[in-house]
């Protein structure tokens, strides 16, 4: 079985969200078609040059036809293109909090959201949640105690725990955020794998608080594309988001994001989507005949968050796993809090090279758990 991305030890590596089909026939094709379309521009010298700001007209035009199944229509003006979503967030922590401040975020969130706050020296405050992700309530409870000034949010086919909010969870936050004036980034990389959610909160045009919208091709396309599209609110100033990503990254590469643009464009990147969602659908199907029930997935999401019960030791599990050549990511890594709030791992479905070494992947892990040790705990005294 090869290698999933980089030299990982590991043979089948689950522990990263990537989309699957990266290594076939048709995802080469259709890269190589790209840069053959990218190269022709070569002889201008303008691709290689320095690229500051918010992007070309071009590469903004075709991130506004992206974005439109997602929110509509939105001004070209609006949007900034970036180096991937991870860029754009810690730009974003940049231009609307001062170091000390506070985000609020699921108590399961993104490890990049905590690795940011944790370097840019803002602290993130837990905010519980159920099925459907963070519950407005709790939200409320945070901001009258905590008062924090971001609100991050993953509203559709959460990282990690796969939770996707109906459109009255999505309204009943916006309430929240704007009783207590918070500012929302809505970073929402799987929302077109998804099919079915709700329209983004970025959508409500009059949510009566900025909300700031990330749309990442790294779950959709490909992360070594490294673009993801920025949406300003209108009315809020693009200069500090602007200045933040100079200091930070000065420019996305622009040879991959002429190469999205010209697949959106094309028709190829909405292609692209619909063949992942189709192969992701397969390999949930995989998924659920080789995992506990008690297993939570989208129907076309990457991943899947597998609650452990309490008295296992999800390290021993992992490690277990490890020597078999078989990479999962603890709960941990996702957890606000210390100690995580529950015992799980979560599984992304994409890093298998095909669904037979997916298959195989799950009827070890399954194997595993059927065997996994249980925490002992020694006689008390
Ligand atoms: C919620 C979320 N945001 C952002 C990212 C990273 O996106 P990018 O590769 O564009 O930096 C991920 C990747 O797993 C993610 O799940």
């Amino acid at each position: 079985i090869a290698l999933s991305a980089g030299n990982r030890s590991t043979s089948v590596d689950l522990s990263m969200n990537i989309p699957p089909l990266l290594g076939s026939a048709p995802f080469a094709q259709g890269m190589e078609a790209g840069f053959q379309h990218v190269g022709q521009q070569l002889g201008q010298g303008e691709l290689m040059s320095y690229h500051v700001g918010a992007g070309t007209r071009e590469d903004r035009a075709a991130a506004v036809q992206w974005l439109a199944p997602m929110l509509g229509t939105v001004g070209t003006d609006q949007v900034v293109i970036c180096p991937g979503a991870q860029t754009a967030l810690c730009a974003l922590i940049l231009a609307r909090t001062q170091p000390g401040e506070l985000i609020a975020a699921e108590q399961l969130t993104y490890p990049g959201l905590l690795a940011a706050a944790r370097v840019l020296q803002r602290g993130v405050v837990p905010v519980a949640m159920d099925a459907e992700g963070m519950l407005p309530e709790a939200l409320e409870e945070a901001c009258q105690l905590r008062r924090p000034r971001l609100l991050y949010l993953v509203p559709t086919i959460q990282n990690p725990t796969t939770a996707t909010m109906s459109a009255q969870r999505r309204q009943a936050l916006l309430a929240v955020a704007k009783r207590h004036d918070l500012t929302v980034i809505e970073d929402d990389p799987y929302w077109l794998l998804a099919g079915d959610a709700a329209p983004p909160l970025a959508a409500h045009r009059d949510a009566g608080c900025p909300v700031y919208y990330i749309s990442t091709l790294s779950k959709c396309l490909a992360p070594g594309l490294r673009t993801a599209y920025l949406v300003v609110p209108a009315g809020e100033p693009m200069e500090p988001v602007l200045d933040a990503l100079r200091a930070i990254a000065l420019m996305p590469t622009q040879s991959m994001v002429a190469v999205a643009s010209q697949w959106i464009r094309s028709g190829q990147a909405q292609d692209m989507v619909q063949r992942f969602q189709q192969e992701l659908r397969e390999r949930q199907a995989i998924a659920a005949r080789y995992l506990p029930t008690r297993a939570q997935a989208h129907p076309a999401g990457l991943h899947v968050w597998l609650p452990l019960p309490p008295r296992l030791d999800q390290y021993r599990l992992i490690q277990a796993a490890q020597e078999q050549g078989l990479g999962i990511a603890s709960s941990d890594a996702f957890s606000v809090e210390e100690p995580p709030p529950g015992n799980a791992i979560r599984l992304s479905l994409g890093g298998a090279v095909d669904q037979g070494a997916l298959a195989g992947a799950l009827a070890k892990l399954n194997e595993i758990l059927s065997e996994a040790p249980e925490a002992r705990h020694n006689a008390i005294v």
